[in-house]
């Protein structure tokens, strides 16, 4: 079984009086001890999947799914205590902007030790659990690479730099010890050294303790360099997962071609809010959504039938939504040479 497993999740979001459906008919699936890219432009909404599985989007947006189970249950039937328990103890996320997510009021201290849930501490005395809490959290900042740990902790979220800020969301998020880790555009803005670290940092953790990772990104290298399994996001839709080696190898939706076109064998780092240039035109807005597939407009080969939301179809764990698929047009070609 799946630990996370997303199918046809539709989330309609309240754009200042009119319900947009924001996403739509989205699919995805996070195996056990896997690294999963979830990649896509900016506005795509990879972060309102993240939102929405975790559970935090606002009371009166309209969200449906044929499934949104975490370890087989239902996350959508679940009471908010319930949801939370999950997120305490199982489910971790790191939030694209780690300083706006820290409290600006407490030291990292403070933020650090008081997040180590009671379970994980020793029966005792409470001076020696307040020892076994700095002990855990100086081990915790040590794993995620950050060194002049003591002097790191005096300080407020303010007084540190960005990268030391992520590499602290990383620790926190590892407080709990989740088997699952979200982790939203954690090396967004950062120099290669530093990205780097934490890229080897997530890939570390995946191999010693199995951690399953859900790695949103525009950083098709980083993809590249450590996930398994990738799945491509345009405008809301979800248009094709599987084995990365496999979509680089032989991409069957046109939109995953042109994004890989446009990236030759990954050797490029797309810049935050940059467009995916291999195709003409940009991204709609949430406005102006195209009925049907929302590549339609762009697409070189739409055709009538592109209207209707494509089903989500497969070829050996190799999974695309488009009605015509690349595979299917190499054929037809063939057959009409004949
Ligand atoms: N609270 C909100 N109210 C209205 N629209 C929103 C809200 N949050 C997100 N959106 C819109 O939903 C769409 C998807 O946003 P989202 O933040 O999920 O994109 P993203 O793929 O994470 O982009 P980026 O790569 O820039 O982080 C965007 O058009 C965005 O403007
Ligand atoms: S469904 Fe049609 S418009 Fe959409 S990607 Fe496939 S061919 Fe293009
Ligand atoms: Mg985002």
């Amino acid at each position: 079984m799946a630990l996370l497993d997303v199918k046809n999740l539709t989330l309609e979001i309240d754009t200042g009086g009119e319900f947009v459906k924001a996403l739509d008919k989205v699919s995805l699936m996070v195996e056990a001890g896997e690294i999963k890219a979830l990649v896509g432009e900016s506005g795509s909404g990879k972060s309102l999947i993240v939102r929405a599985i975790i559970g935090a989007i606002p009371d009166h947006w309209i969200i449906k799914a044929d499934r949104l189970t975490w370890k087989g249950q239902n996350l959508l039937a679940m009471s908010n205590e319930q949801r939370r328990v999950i997120m305490r103890r199982e489910i971790a996320v790191v939030f694209q902007d780690p300083t706006s997510s820290l409290d600006p009021s407490a030291t990292l201290r403070a933020q650090l030790e008081e997040s180590i849930p009671e379970e994980l501490l020793d029966k005792g005395m409470f001076w020696k659990r307040n020892k076994q809490r700095r002990e855990i959290a100086i081990g915790l900042m040590h794993k995620v690479g950050i060194k002049n740990q003591e002097s790191f902790m005096q300080r407020y979220p303010h007084e540190i730099p960005a990268d030391i800020a992520q590499k602290f969301m990383i620790a926190m998020a590892l407080v709990s010890e989740p088997e699952l880790l979200i982790a939203d555009d954690p090396t967004r803005s950062m120099e290669s050294t530093t990205k780097n670290q934490i890229l080897r940092l997530l890939s570390g953790l995946n191999e010693t303790k199995n951690l399953a990772i859900l790695f949103v990104s525009h950083d098709l290298l980083a993809i590249s360099s450590m996930a398994h399994t990738m799945t491509v996001l345009y405008c809301g839709q979800t248009v094709e997962s599987g084995r990365v080696k496999h979509l680089h190898r032989r991409p069957l939706h046109p939109y995953t071609k042109a994004l890989l076109d446009s990236a030759p064998s990954f050797q490029i780092n797309l810049p935050p809010k940059s467009h995916l240039v291999a195709l003409e035109g940009t991204i709609p807005t949430l406005q102006h959504l195209p009925i049907g597939c929302r590549l339609g407009p762009r697409c070189p080969n739409a055709r009538r039938e592109c209207v209707k939301v494509p089903e989500q179809r497969s070829i050996h764990h190799h999974s695309y939504s488009c009605h015509f698929p690349l595979h299917l047009l190499v054929e037809e070609k063939m057959e009409n040479k004949e």
